[in-house]
């Protein structure tokens, strides 16, 4: 049953957002605040809207089309300023593969395949037969076990049977199997007020899933090594809980939750355990195989009832694909939508969308054929030494404290100073690298791009550039301990303004901001 704790915090995260409410009905106080948000915006927007000065806006229809290599031209200039920064590995996550040849390759199937749509199987049936690959391979790789993966003809108990879809992306993988588990437990279990059980630090996307689908969020904290605690998720769990989730790995501190316990806890209880490896999923299976320690995360677990693995993350595709997979058909058909008395005919899809890119799901199975089992791992094999490189680094460099041990996402914070200006002397060096809170922290999101070598003796490899400017960086903040400006104190005052409803707002008007002309 859930504890009394965790009852109180339940309560007091329900009146939060009306207590906000009342303070900003006072007129004072509302002015102060907008008038913050007036301070903020125009310099927010210079910085979103970088071509402003030099390119034309367009906010109508050009009265006659522009020449189509004056197009291309346009945006060939545009993508050579901004190819630089990622290609030259200075950017954590993002790109996870980014050679040249693989980027022409995976054009090259979109450029054959760009009119195919899978809504319409009978007219592109060579769609079909990708997704249905794309599946079946995610789910061998993920543990499918010797049953074989639903989809592959193979013999063995349809309940046991991992199967599953292609998706537009990690967000969409999530998001659906949330929804699949509420309408499961809908029907088979009557329950009306679901709720989930989620670790702090799993991705955004269950909050999504949670305000989308109206489920109720149960967070779990996690231990002083950022690994969710099986006990409070044990703990958490009440009658109408759908589902318990966790991470291989997180996306802020790249640490595997502990999801033998977790799951084997859901599974005593009949309920769903979705493991998130849409950072991992790609990765794990290979790190396992070269003897890093990975703990087991995936179908080997008789718990394990679903899970996402973004193709597009470590899987080397295209930007636009995932898989959620599923423990069994019958669970995979509450993610199916049918409907059979539309004037339009009869209708079904297996995601959210209608019409789909049909070349994404070829490119994708072009990436992962072409790739194969020795090029995932030898991929593998480079991401993960370049990793275990920075993470030595950054061990080394005195006053950074790395946060929990992951193999491929390093977080670290310091007690010494503020680790958001480090991040920006970090950013003056060209590095996007990401800043997170509770705590306050940084991430890099190790990638094949930083596992460029040197050449030479005058250049050095990502990796040694990126210590190096690490070093420089904390140097800095420590010789001008009291510099004030840039972006380090709206990360700040973001990490701790006790009103969250104004820093939503900021985040609306930044979003705002981006579809402005
Ligand atoms: C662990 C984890 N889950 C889910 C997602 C969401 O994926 P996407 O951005 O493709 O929607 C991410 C993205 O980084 C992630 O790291």
């Amino acid at each position: 049953m859930m504890s009394l704790k965790n009852r109180i915090k339940r309560i007091r995260a329900r009146l939060a957002p009306s207590v906000e409410k009342s303070l900003r009905a006072i007129p004072a106080v509302n002015r102060r605040i907008e008038s913050q948000f007036d301070e903020l915006m125009p310099e927010l927007e210079k910085s979103l809207k970088p071509y402003r000065d030099e390119l034309p806006r367009r906010s109508q229809l050009p009265e006659t089309g522009i020449e189509r290599a004056a197009v291309l031209e346009e945006i060939e200039t545009l993508r050579e300023r901004e190819a630089a920064r990622w290609n030259d590995g200075y950017v954590s996550g993002a790109v996870y593969h980014g050679d040249e040849g693989h980027i022409e390759f995976l054009n090259r199937i979109y450029a054959l395949t760009s009119q195919a749509n899978p809504l319409h199987a009978d007219i592109w049936p060579s769609i079909a037969k990708y997704e249905a690959e794309i599946v079946a391979m995610t789910a061998d790789m993920l543990g499918a076990g010797a049953a074989g993966p639903a989809d592959a003809g193979e013999a063995g108990r349809a309940e046991d049977q991992i199967c599953g879809t292609v998706t537009s992306g990690g967000t969409e993988s999530i998001l659906l199997a949330m929804k699949t588990y509420r309408d499961r437990a809908r029907e088979t279990k009557g329950i009306t007020r679901p709720e989930m059980v989620v670790p702090v630090t799993a991705h955004a996307a269950f909050d999504k899933a949670a305000q989308y689908f109206n489920i109720e969020m149960v967070r779990v904290p996690v231990d002083d090594r950022y690994r969710a605690d099986w006990r409070a998720a044990r703990d958490a769990i009440t009658k109408n809980t759908i589902v318990v989730v966790g991470s291989a790995p997180s996306f802020p501190h790249g640490i595997i939750d502990p999801i033998e316990e977790m799951s084997a806890v859901a599974l005593e209880h009949g309920i769903g355990f979705h493991t998130d490896g849409c950072l991992g999923g790609f990765l794990l299976p290979w790190a396992a195989e070269l003897g890093y320690p990975v703990p087991p995360f995936d179908f080997r677990l008789p718990g394990v009832t679903s899970m996402s693995a973004d193709t597009h993350k470590y899987g080397y595709a295209a930007k636009g694909t995932s898989v959620v997979l599923y423990r069994g058909t019958d669970l995979r058909h509450y993610q199916y939508f049918t409907i059979t008395d539309w004037p339009g005919g009869l209708y079904f899809s297996p995601t959210f969308a209608g019409s789909r890119p049909g070349a994404l799901s070829a490119a994708c199975w072009g990436a992962m054929v072409s790739l194969g089992r020795d090029g995932y791992l030898d991929a593998a094999r480079r991401i993960l030494e370049t990793a275990a490189r920075i993470r030595e680094g950054i061990e080394a460099i005195p006053g950074l404290r790395l946060l929990g041990h992951s193999l491929f996402v390093h977080a670290f914070t310091s007690d010494e100073f503020d680790i958001y200006r480090v991040l920006d002397q970090m950013t003056g060096r060209h590095w996007s690298l990401n800043g997170l809170h509770h705590p306050s922290c940084v991430h890099v999101c190790v990638t094949l791009r930083h596992t460029q070598p040197g050449v030479g003796h005058t250049q050095p490899s990502v990796a040694e550039r990126f210590l190096a400017d690490l070093a420089e960086s904390v140097d800095y903040v420590r010789a001008n301990p009291a510099e004030a400006g840039g972006m380090a104190p709206v990360y700040g005052m973001a990490a701790t303004l006790p009103l969250r409803g104004v820093v939503s707002d900021i985040l609306r008007r930044y979003i705002d901001v981006l579809y402005k002309v």
